[in-house]
């Protein structure tokens, strides 16, 4: 196919519409000049068929289940490397040779402390407030402390801020779970790797030495790999716009962690537990799979179906192999894993499922694997801010970096009332 421009005609009007093609994936339709050209707005609510920027980091083909960073296959990511070369990877572009490996993780393991101040910050909260609301007010403060990285426009202080915000989100996420079980906060060891320190911030306390469990460890580091990026999902969307502003980059990820926490985002790992816990057993799974059928009934299966995936979502066939190796290696036998199977199972040969293209996403299986870890189910979607925090802020310098950039600012169809004159009270 040429990229010939797209002739648009009807309404009495003719246009032609440069087409732009990518290295893979869709041609896109060049629509930058339309409202000036036809006096019209194109209409997307949802934005299931616009591309909202040019990207280079993470590509998905929803058709054949594929997702690449940076070229790379996440199966290929999650087999062979590390969280910390992934965060690399993402926020530069190449892995990094054996050097440039030992000094970004060098860089990030010592700005993983929190200003000490910061620490009674967390004080405000009720000990039963969501860790979710924490850490949206605890990264969105990150600006009332580190004032030396919030101009957008000093390349220097973006990546500053860029560092700090991979290395101290675990220690805020840990901190939102000490705090909500009346823990003391636990510091970071320099001497942990990026995972095993977070898992030592989680589950250490003072009382006892604590051994990170190199099987979990090893699953806590492939967990943050699969939930990393994913191209221009509603989080990292909220991200790009509210950088667009110019806003600083700890309130632009603050934005992020909120739209997350969404049911229908991330917040479905957390939402997908609790399902499967309604359902309890096995032979209840018809009827809740009826529901999900049901268009009277609002519920919907948490952990399936997938705005971009048509097919299968790459992560969760990961994610289930390291459930089992998980549950397996903890000797835990959750009948909600077996719940969660014959679910998966059932759905997928039921008509309804096949014809919608519903399958097992990302979340399905995470909050499996993260229960079995010792981890509240609350917390879930903490794990997947503080993964995708290395997705966000690779996102967010691209689109600071791109020199077409401007604040976006979406048009609509009004179909409210057209102008009218104010009635006085009195006439009313
Ligand atoms: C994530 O975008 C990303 O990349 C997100 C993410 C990332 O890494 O950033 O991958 C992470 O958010 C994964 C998705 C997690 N959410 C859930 O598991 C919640 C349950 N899933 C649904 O809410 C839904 O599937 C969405 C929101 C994920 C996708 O919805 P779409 O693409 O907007 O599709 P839709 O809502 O228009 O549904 C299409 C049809 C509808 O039926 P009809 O109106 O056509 O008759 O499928 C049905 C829906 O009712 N449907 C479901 C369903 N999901 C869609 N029916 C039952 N159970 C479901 N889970």
């Amino acid at each position: 196919m040429s990229n010939d421009p797209l002739k648009l005609t009807g309404n009495g009007l003719e246009v032609d519409l440069p087409v732009m093609e990518g290295s893979v994936g869709p041609k896109v339709i060049d629509i930058r000049k339309l409202y000036a050209q036809t006096d019209m707005f194109t209409f997307d609510p949802g934005f299931t068929s616009t591309a909202s920027c040019e990207s280079k980091i993470t590509y998905i083909d929803g058709e054949k289940g594929e997702l690449q960073y940076r070229g790379y296959p996440i199966e290929q990511l999650a087999n062979q490397s590390d969280f910390m070369e992934v965060c690399y990877l993402l926020l530069f572009g190449e892995l990094p040779t054996k050097a440039e490996k030992d000094k970004f993780v060098w860089d990030i393991t010592h700005h993983t402390m929190l200003h000490e101040q910061l620490h009674r910050f967390f004080s405000g909260f009720r000990r039963d407030a969501h860790p979710m609301a924490i850490m949206v007010g605890v990264v969105g403060a990150l600006a009332a402390f580190y004032h030396d990285s919030t101009d957008i426009n000093d390349p220097h202080q973006r990546m500053v801020a860029s560092y700090r915000m991979i290395a101290k989100i675990p220690t805020i996420a840990a901190m939102a779970y000490k705090y909500s079980v009346g823990q003391p906060f636990v510091y970071p060891q320099n001497d942990l790797s990026y995972a095993g320190n977070f898992l030592n911030m989680m589950f250490s306390v003072p009382a006892e030495d604590y051994k990170v469990n190199p099987v979990l460890e090893k699953a806590m580091d492939l967990i943050f790999i699969l939930h990393a990026d994913h191209e221009q999902n509603a989080s990292t969307s909220t991200v790009r716009l509210a950088g667009s502003s110019g806003a600083n980059p700890f309130a632009c990820i603050a934005a992020g962690i909120a739209c997350l926490w969404g049911p229908a985002h991330g917040g479905a790992n957390e939402a997908c537990l609790n399902m499967l816990a309604e359902i309890g057993t096995v032979d209840r799974i018809p009827e809740f799979v009826a529901r999900a059928k049901d268009k009277n009934d609002p519920f919907r299966l948490m952990g399936f179906g997938h705005r971009v995936y048509k097919n299968f979502d790459p992560r969760a066939t990961v994610m289930r192999d390291t459930a089992h190796n998980v549950l397996k290696e903890l000797g835990v036998d959750d009948p909600l894993f077996d719940v969660a199977m014959e679910l998966e199972k059932i759905a997928l040969e039921d008509p309804y499922f096949i014809e919608k293209k519903l399958y097992p996403n990302v979340d399905f299986y995470s909050g499996i694997i993260l229960k079995a870890m010792g981890f509240p189910t609350e917390m879930f979607t903490v794990l997947f801010a503080l993964a995708r925090t290395s997705g966000w802020i690779a996102q967010w310098n691209e689109m600071i970096e791109d020199p077409t950039q401007k604040i976006g600012r979406p048009r609509q169809l009004f179909t409210g009332t057209p102008k009218r004159d104010f009635i006085d009270l009195a006439d009313r």
